[in-house]
């Protein structure tokens, strides 16, 4: 049918774009010097990725993290309420631990921050801390429809029902992460900016220094009502399979210089930069992806009739909400994309078609008195190939 290989050449550039990216090597060099020992006694870093397993077990899971996100493959769910956060809005007064671990930059947080809508349970912050890339390469650890972010941020909470993350960190559904990808664009972002200016006293593994509180909640999008949820892991050894994750679909736009500062300031060893402090994507073994959303950004509402094609983009069209599988599929309501206009559009030609090739047969029945069955069937057929196709 014509939408459908539409659509397989609107899809083609986002399936192309995990081999590209997925290649490149993390630099940054070998890491064999001591720091804190993590919950396994055991060292690991981004350059031995494919021994985690080896002193850490649950690294070689089926539910591991990150994963990519296939958009047109993930289910909506329509008791995924927005996100809801308290007390995520810091006083200056009140200072906060920055740290390089040597993996990453931590901004511990004070458990009075919580998310208390959008997951089954009330869960707690931990700690703060971000993956990225190089000048030349981005770096985030969730990819969707194959494409790497420059960074991303992952906000660590636990659930309260647990005394604390070390307790939490090993039970299903004891941690919760929310994650948004960082993106470049034209301006300084200010709320990073709290953050950002304070890298240059870390610039050495375990060093850390302690700076002033500010609202927490400007480092993640403006719109929390949007994201992916998924099942998985710690997306670093050990590797637990507890965490409850939620992927923002607006992302977070930094300017250019503070997206370099992000990539060229943290050290893990002497001249060493930490850069591609990423895992890549692991197997889903089965796994589904929900989403609380249907459509692209700005939620077009569609009645049954949408007279123009909206502006969209071809990736905005790659979405939950045009499901293309049997059983995700639902009539209500749903947004117009290019793709469902082209349906349409088909729909009512193939439906003008069938019309006139009916009373053409009408006719020539009439006119041969003869019955047949074999062009009834033509016309049945044509009725299914039009259902398929909405
Ligand atoms: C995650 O796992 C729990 C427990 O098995 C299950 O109830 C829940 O539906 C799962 N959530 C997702 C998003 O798959
Ligand atoms: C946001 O969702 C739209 C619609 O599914 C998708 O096309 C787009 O790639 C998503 N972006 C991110 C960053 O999740
Ligand atoms: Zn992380």
């Amino acid at each position: 049918m014509g939408p459908r290989a539409l659509y397989t050449l609107l899809l083609l550039p986002c399936l192309l774009g995990p081999h590209v990216r997925s290649e490149e090597p993390p630099e940054g060099g070998e890491e064999h010097k001591d720091h804190p020992p993590g919950p396994g006694h055991h060292h690991w870093s981004y350059t031995d990725i494919a021994e985690w397993g080896t002193d850490f077990p649950d690294c070689g899971g089926m539910a591991q993290s990150p994963i990519n996100v296939d958009t047109k493959n993930t289910t909506f769910d329509p008791q995924l309420t927005p996100i809801q956060l308290s007390g995520y809005d810091l006083a200056a007064s009140e200072t906060l631990k920055l740290e390089n671990n040597k993996h990453t930059v931590v901004l511990k947080l004070p458990d009075s921050l919580k998310i208390v809508g959008g997951l089954p349970h009330i869960y707690q912050a931990a700690q703060l801390h971000f993956h990225w890339g190089s000048e030349s390469s981005p770096g985030s650890e969730h990819t969707v429809n194959g494409r790497r972010f420059p960074g991303e941020i992952h906000v660590v909470h636990y659930n309260t029902e647990y005394k604390s993350i070390d307790k939490a960190i090993k039970q299903p559904g004891g941690l919760a992460v929310l994650a948004a990808f960082i993106e470049e664009g034209p301006e300084d972002n200010p709320e990073y900016q709290h953050l950002l200016e304070h890298l240059e006293a870390v610039t050495d593994g375990g060093q850390s220094v302690e700076i002033p509180g500010f609202d927490i909640r400007g480092l993640l999008p403006q719109q929390l009502d949007r994201y992916f949820r998924y099942n998985g892991s710690l997306t670093t050894p050990p590797c637990f399979q507890t965490v409850n994750w939620t992927i923002f679909n607006q992302t977070i736009l930094l300017s250019a210089k503070q997206v370099a500062v992000l990539e060229d300031t943290i050290h893990f060893d002497h001249d060493h930069l930490l850069q591609m402090n990423f895992r890549d994507p692991q197997p889903l073994n089965g796994r589904r992806v929900f989403s609380s959303f249907r459509g692209p950004v700005g939620g077009r509402k569609a009645a049954g009739a949408a007279p123009h094609p909206t502006v969209s983009s071809p990736e905005s069209d790659v979405s939950s909400a045009h499901d293309p599988e049997p059983g995700g599929h639902s009539q209500e309501d749903p947004p117009l994309g290019t793709g469902d206009m082209l349906a349409i559009i088909f729909a009512i030609l193939f439906t003008f078609t069938a019309v006139s090739f009916y009373a053409y047969v009408r006719r020539t029945r009439k006119t041969n008195q003869r019955s047949s069955d074999s062009k009834s069937n033509v016309i049945y057929k044509a009725a299914t190939a039009e259902e398929n196709m909405a």
